[in-house]
């Protein structure tokens, strides 16, 4: 090899390595019940409006039992919806009839087992949020200003 050959054959490791590496991350980057622990702004209730409480409860809910069927941020996959398609937008009682009795002879079961009323409710807020294109991609707590928690627009909220 070159010398050139070996510095590109170099940097080109040195990119797989990266992105392995930023796999790894987004990996382990599962919710979980510690989820707000190392954010501690999150866990000032005081800071936060009910919208972002919701959209945050929803979205770690989404991320245990939804994604690996709908997709993360909700964009669908091969096996199950794009809930962010405009033609797939849902009132929050259909959402919820849904969720709760699922659709027979498909993938879809019932969450009811799973989720409450409560958690499905806030399922619905952070889909709607996704749907609305008001929640841009990822986790709430790290979109919002300074990579901080996400800021609902003035005046919205899930229908
Ligand atoms: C095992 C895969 C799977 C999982 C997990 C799953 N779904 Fe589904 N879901 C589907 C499939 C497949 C459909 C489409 C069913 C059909 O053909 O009408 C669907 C449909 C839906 C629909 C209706 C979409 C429509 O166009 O009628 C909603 C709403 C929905 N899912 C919400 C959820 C929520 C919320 C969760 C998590 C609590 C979830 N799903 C988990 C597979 C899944």
């Amino acid at each position: 090899m070159t010398t050139i050959g070996v510095r590109i054959g170099l940097a080109t490791s040195a990119v797989a390595l990266l992105l392995a590496m930023s796999t790894a991350i987004v990996a382990q980057d599962k919710p979980d019940a510690a989820g707000t622990a190392d954010k501690p702004a999150a866990a000032s209730a005081t800071a936060t409006s009910a919208t972002y409480r919701d959209v945050y409860q929803g979205w770690k809910w989404w991320h245990v039992y939804c994604y690996r069927c709908h997709g993360v941020d909700a964009l669908g996959t091969t096996n199950a919806p794009n809930l962010t398609d405009p033609n797939e937008k849902f009132t929050r009682a259909e959402f919820l009839r849904i969720v709760k009795t699922g659709k027979p002879d498909t993938a879809m079961q019932s969450w009811s087992k799973l989720l409450d009323d409560k958690q499905i409710g806030e399922v619905y807020v952070y889909v709607r949020a996704r749907a609305d294109k008001v929640l841009p991609p990822g986790r709430p707590d790290e979109v919002g200003p300074n990579k901080g928690l996400w800021e609902p627009p003035a005046g919205w909220r899930a229908r």
